[in-house]
């Protein structure tokens, strides 16, 4: 007898083998889809490693071929894969090139579908719905083609959605993983500190990239891991950025670029208070109560060590804060 899930998963899998079938053996599918992703410069050993596909615009092109196939209606519409509204049965994703996400074990549990053409009215991502087999908040696209590398380098890099993720395998850089564009969450880190307990954030160099790096920090930092933050040129994202230039190049520029997570902070929130005492004191306190969360308290001692020779303010003083802090708490 099947679970529920492994019934939605079987249904995943068979659509996943679809999406690849439609990019490499339709004409559509050649011409839209992978020509897309050419035009991008994603190579053919990239596409394959990641089972990147194409959903056809035909408006039930997988459900048509799924149940023929004998898989049920009930499942491709649980997995979000088929739309119905009474009599009207629709593919959720047609007319993109399909990103699989898998598990941690490497099953497709959903997935992620992009527009060919960019147009300010479709959202340029679609991806599955929350369902009893995908849960947004609970994985990282690519894990699974990651989870060894990032073990072996003891170090994650976490980038911002799908085409980071490809770009930074492509230059041979393969500890790399996505939170797909929202805050991270608790179980996420969580996920990521089974592999690693050092974690860089690359993100691009706007302000939105820099209040997702300082959002994410306390608490990577609260599950004992150590941070870092590499925030890209104006006008970046991973993905661009690792496209001009050669692999061993960016290898290079992270190294001397990334920086720990209290220079970031404190470099980032001084920029504009550096010369308001108000602010400035505001300032301090917000970094007393990043360094309060790190549950090692040798490594709590480095940071404050660091901190206070970046602000001039005496280590005494942050301690001072910090027991306040403690003390609030309990
Ligand atoms: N995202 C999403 N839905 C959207 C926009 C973004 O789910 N409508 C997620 C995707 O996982 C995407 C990530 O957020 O990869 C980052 O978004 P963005 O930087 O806008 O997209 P890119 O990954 O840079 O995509 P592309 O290079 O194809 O434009
Ligand atoms: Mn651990
Ligand atoms: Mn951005
Ligand atoms: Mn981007
Ligand atoms: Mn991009």
């Amino acid at each position: 007898q099947q679970t529920e899930r492994e019934s939605m998963m079987l249904v995943t899998e068979y659509a996943a083998k679809f999406f690849t079938k439609s990019l490499y053996e339709t004409d559509e599918g050649q011409s839209v889809g992978l020509g897309y992703l050419r035009q991008r410069g994603i190579r053919d050993d990239i596409i394959r490693k990641f089972q990147l596909g194409y959903s056809p615009e035909q408006r039930d092109a997988l459900t048509k071929q799924a149940l023929v196939h004998g898989y049920k209606l009930q499942y491709l519409e649980k997995t979000g894969l088929t739309i119905v509204r009474d009599d009207y049965k629709a593919d959720r994703f047609r007319g993109r090139v399909i990103f699989p996400i898998l598990s941690l074990s490497g099953k497709v549990i959903g997935f992620g579908g992009r527009i060919i053409k960019n147009d300010p009215n479709t959202a340029k991502y679609l991806n599955s719905p929350e369902s009893e087999i995908y849960h947004k908040s609970r994985i990282l696209y690519g894990i699974y083609q990651a989870r060894q590398e990032i073990v072996r380098q003891d170090c994650t890099y976490l980038v911002e959605g799908y085409t980071d993720v490809l770009s930074f395998h492509q230059a041979g850089i393969c500890n790399v993983v996505a939170s797909s564009g929202t805050a991270l969450t608790l179980e996420q880190i969580q996920l990521m500190s089974r592999f690693s307990h050092n974690v860089t954030f690359i993100f691009d160099g706007d302000p939105a990239g820099i209040k997702a790096s300082l959002r994410g920090i306390d608490m990577v930092l609260a599950e004992g891991m150590n941070i870092k933050v590499l925030l890209l040129p104006d006008g970046h994202d991973p993905d661009s950025f690792a496209k001009s230039m050669s692999g061993e190049e960016l290898v290079e520029y992270i190294r001397s670029h990334e920086t720990d997570f209290i220079r970031f902070k404190t470099s980032v929130l001084m920029q504009d208070s550096a010369n308001d005492p108000i602010k400035k004191a505001q300032v301090i306190q917000d970094i007393i109560r990043t360094i309060s969360v790190i549950p090692d308290l040798i490594v709590q001692s480095v940071y404050v060590k660091e901190c206070s020779q970046l602000l001039g303010v005496e280590e005494a003083f942050l301690y001072d804060g910090i027991r306040k802090l403690k003390l609030k708490e309990q």
